[in-house]
C-alpha cells in the first residue's frame, strides 16, 4: 500500500523511514555507453562501501539502455530494461550516445533512450544541484570572486515541452524541406514542478527564479501565470521571474543570486551546461529525476546521473572523472531512500578528496595529484566517514 500522506508531499520525509534500522535497496544500474560504464563502476563501489558501513544491503542489477541496447536489441529501450527500472528502488544511469550511433539518418538513436524512460518512469523534476567548491576555485575559466559560495538548484522540468511534443518531424524535398517541433505544456505538469521547487528552496535560501520566455512564448507566459498561484501556497519564499536570455547573462555575472531556478525542459537543460562552467567541469555535475511515484517499500522512485555524457573521445582509458556520478549515488541514498547520513558521508568524503588535492584530468591544475577513475573511487571510500 502506498501512503497518501507521503503521496501529497514531492520531498521523501526521512522521519517516515527512521524505523527501518537497515534497510535492502535493490538498484538497477543502466551504465550505458563511452565512459558510462567506468563512471558507474566506481558509484557501485562506493555505494557497496557506504553500505556496509551502515548496514544497508545493497543489490545491483544491470539494464541495456542507449547504443548499448541499440546494438544488442536494436531499441534505444528495450522492454527488458522498462521492467528492471520498474521493478527497482531506484536507478543509477551512466551515460549513452557516441559517433557510432550518431548519423542523423539514423531510425532509432540512443538519445530517444535515455528521453523514453525518464518518461515512463514519470520522473518529472530534474534536480541539478551547481555547488562550486573552494578546493576547485581555480578549476573555472571564471573570476574567484565571482564564483567562490556559488551553491544553487537547477530544477529542470523534464517530461514536457519540445522534447516531447507533437507534431515533431520533417517533411518536404529540397528545396522545400521544413521541420517542426512543439512546445506543449500544461497547468498540472507546470503545478507540480514548481511545487516542488518551492518546497526544496524551504530547506535552502528560500528563494525561487522561474525562468521563462513570457515575452514571446504563450507556454511561458502560461509557465509563469502558475509559478504565481503556486508561489502564494509559499508565502515564505521569494519569488522572481527572469527571461532566459538575461538568465544566461546573471549566470556568469553574478551567480550567487540564485538559489532554486526552476524552468521548462529546453531552458533547463541549456542553463545547468552554462551553470555546470562555473563548477569548473562537467565532471563534478550530479543529477536526481525524481516522480511522485512510490514503491511499496516508502521509496520514492528516482533515477540519478551525471549530467555529462557518454565522452567518448576519453572512453576505455580509465582516466574519466567519477565523482558526478558518486555525488548522483549520494543524492539516491537522500531522495530515494531518505539516507541523509550516508549521502553526507559520501559528499565529505568527495570535498576531503578534493581538499587532499586529488584530482581527475577535467578538474586537474598544477601542484595537484592527478588520478585515473578507479583510484579516485578509492580515494572516496577511503575518506567515507573520516
Ligand atoms: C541532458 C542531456 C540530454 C537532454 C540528451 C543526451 C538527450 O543533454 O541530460 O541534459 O537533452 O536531456
Ligand atoms: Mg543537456
Amino acid at each position: 500500500m502506498q501512503s497518501t500522506a507521503r503521496d501529497q508531499s514531492p520531498i521523501p520525509n526521512p522521519q517516515s523511514l527512521l524505523f527501518y534500522k537497515t534497510m535492502n535497496l535493490k538498484i538497477t544500474v543502466l551504465a550505458g555507453d563511452g565512459i558510462g560504464p567506468e563512471v558507474t563502476a566506481q558509484a557501485i563501489e562506493v555505494l557497496n562501501a557506504v553500505g556496509a558501513q551502515y548496514g544497508h544491503t545493497i543489490s545491483f542489477e544491470h539494464a541495456l539502455l542507449g547504443g548499448c541496447a541499440i546494438d544488442a536489441t536494436g531499441e534505444a529501450l528495450p522492454a527488458d530494461t522498462t521492467a528492471k527500472c520498474e521493478a527497482a528502488d531506484a536507478v543509477l544511469l551512466g551515460a549513452v550516445g557516441g559517433p557510432k550511433w550518431s548519423d542523423p539518418k539514423a531510425k532509432v538513436r540512443p538519445e530517444q533512450g535515455l528521453l523514453a524512460i525518464r518518461k515512463v518512469l514519470g520522473l518529472f523534476a530534474n534536480l541539478r544541484p551547481v555547488k562550486v567548491y573552494d578546493a576547485l576555485i581555480d578549476a573555472s575559466t571564471l573570476k574567484p570572486d565571482v564564483i567562490r559560495g556559488v551553491d544553487m538548484l537547477i530544477m529542470r522540468e523534464l517530461t514536457g515541452g519540445a522534447y516531447f511534443g507533437k507534431p515533431q518531424g520533417r517533411s518536404g524535398e529540397a528545396p522545400n524541406r521544413s521541420a517542426v517541433d512543439t512546445t506543449p505544456y500544461t497547468e498540472a505538469e507546470i503545478a507540480r514542478l514548481m511545487r516542488m521547487a518551492f518546497e526544496l528552496a524551504r530547506g535552502r535560501r528560500k528563494k525561487v527564479t522561474s525562468v521563462d520566455k513570457a515575452n514571446v512564448l504563450a507556454t511561458s507566459r502560461l509557465w509563469r501565470e502558475i509559478a504565481h498561484e503556486v508561489a502564494a501556497e509559499f508565502p515564505d519564499v521569494e519569488i522572481e521571474d527572469v527571461l532566459v536570455d538575461a538568465c544566461s547573462m546573471y549566470l556568469i555575472r553574478a551567480p550567487r543570486n540564485y538559489d532554486v531556478i526552476a524552468t521548462e525542459n529546453l531552458f533547463g537543460d541549456i542553463l545547468s551546461d552554462e551553470a555546470a562552467m562555473l563548477a569548473g567541469s562537467m565532471g563534478m555535475l550530479p543529477s536526481a529525476s525524481l516522480g511522485g511515484f512510490i514503491n511499496r517499500h516508502g521509496f520514492r522512485r528516482g533515477l540519478y546521473e551525471p549530467i555529462h555524457g557518454s565522452a567518448p573521445d576519453i572512453a576505455g582509458k580509465g582516466i574519466a572523472n567519477p565523482l558526478a556520478t558518486i555525488l548522483s549515488a549520494a543524492m539516491m541514498l537522500r531522495w530515494s531512500f531518505g539516507l541523509t547520513a550516508e549521502a553526507a558521508a559520501i559528499e565529505q568524503a568527495v570535498e576531503r578528496a578534493l581538499s587532499d588535492g586529488l584530482r581527475c584530468k577535467d578538474i586537474a591544475s598544477p601542484g595537484t595529484t592527478l588520478l585515473g577513475s578507479t583510484d579516485m573511487g578509492r580515494a572516496v571510500t577511503e575518506r567515507l566517514g573520516k
